[in-house]
């Protein structure tokens, strides 16, 4: 596993911008790059770095296809919370050459969700497998929207949120708890291990523990994040703030391993 240490937030989300601009450019292959994405604040940041950069003719998206981690069960796309509008208000819609039929956001609506699910993995192979999934963690260390204790061997499916989710997130649903939906639909973590490469952003002090626990602790699926040391292609991008529960071993040696990243 890597672990590239920056000194904020956005320089974490710039070199984490470049890495994955130069990973589409390099790509030769006939078949698009495929390019797994996350919702929330945490890659807000590369995704204001990817528009800019598309905009100035820096890198198209014209040969990139999209999967998104999870969407929220029972919310509308037109819902200001749903996946789908977050991810074309901040990024979709900014980008000059990406294709609408290339991106694949879960259905919160799907009349069958269960089918849904299914029609989403079938739809990731078809695509040939993902080469290099972004996400974000909770302070629970859940990957999409895997929980602790979720399976990390699971596929896609239908998840139950913890209270502790849904008290995070509800600082986005007027801080009412009672507002975020109680379930949503989220790529397994099996799903996000088989990509080629995995790159996920951790950032700021709340995020210290899951930090942690994702590079030092066991593997266990009491941290969902965990299962990435068993990935052999695996990133993290954090920012100092997010270092507090490192071990000053650990902290030294990516720094010192990884000093030509530091911006
Ligand atoms: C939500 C999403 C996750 C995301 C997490 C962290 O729960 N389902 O995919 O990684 O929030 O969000 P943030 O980046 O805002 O801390």
């Amino acid at each position: 596993m890597r672990v590239v240490i920056q000194d904020n937030y956005e320089k974490m989300s710039l070199w984490a911008a470049h890495y994955i601009a130069g990973k589409i450019r390099a790509h030769m292959q006939a078949r698009p790059f495929v390019l797994g994405l996350p919702t929330g604040s945490s890659p807000i940041g590369v995704y204001r770095e990817l528009v800019r950069m598309n905009k100035a003719g820096e890198l198209s998206f014209a040969n990139v296809v999209t999967f998104n981690m999870d969407e929220y069960l029972g919310l509308p796309r037109e819902h200001d919370q749903s996946y789908w509008y977050f991810m074309h208000d901040n990024l979709f819609d900014h980008l000059v050459d990406m294709k609408p039929e290339n991106i694949n956001i879960l259905d919160g609506m799907a009349a069958d969700p269960v089918a849904e699910c299914a029609r989403y993995e079938e739809k990731i192979a078809s695509c040939g497998g993902i080469d290099l999934f972004m996400g974000g963690i909770g302070v629970d260390g859940h990957l999409a929207f895997n929980e602790p204790y979720t399976s990390l061997s699971s596929r896609t499916g239908v998840r139950d949120l913890t209270t502790d989710t849904r008290i995070v997130n509800s600082r986005f649903f007027g801080n009412d708890p009672g507002k975020v939906p109680a379930q949503a639909l989220s790529v397994g973590i099996g799903t996000v291990t088989d990509s080629k490469e995995v790159l996920v952003l951790i950032s700021g002090h709340n995020k210290a523990r899951a930090l942690a626990a994702t590079v030092e602790g066991g593997v266990s699926q009491k941290w969902t994040c965990s299962a990435l040391q068993m990935h052999n292609g695996a990133i993290i991008a954090c920012d100092e703030a997010a270092c507090g529960e490192l071990t000053v071993d650990t902290y030294k040696y990516f720094l010192d391993i990884e000093k030509k990243e530091r911006l």
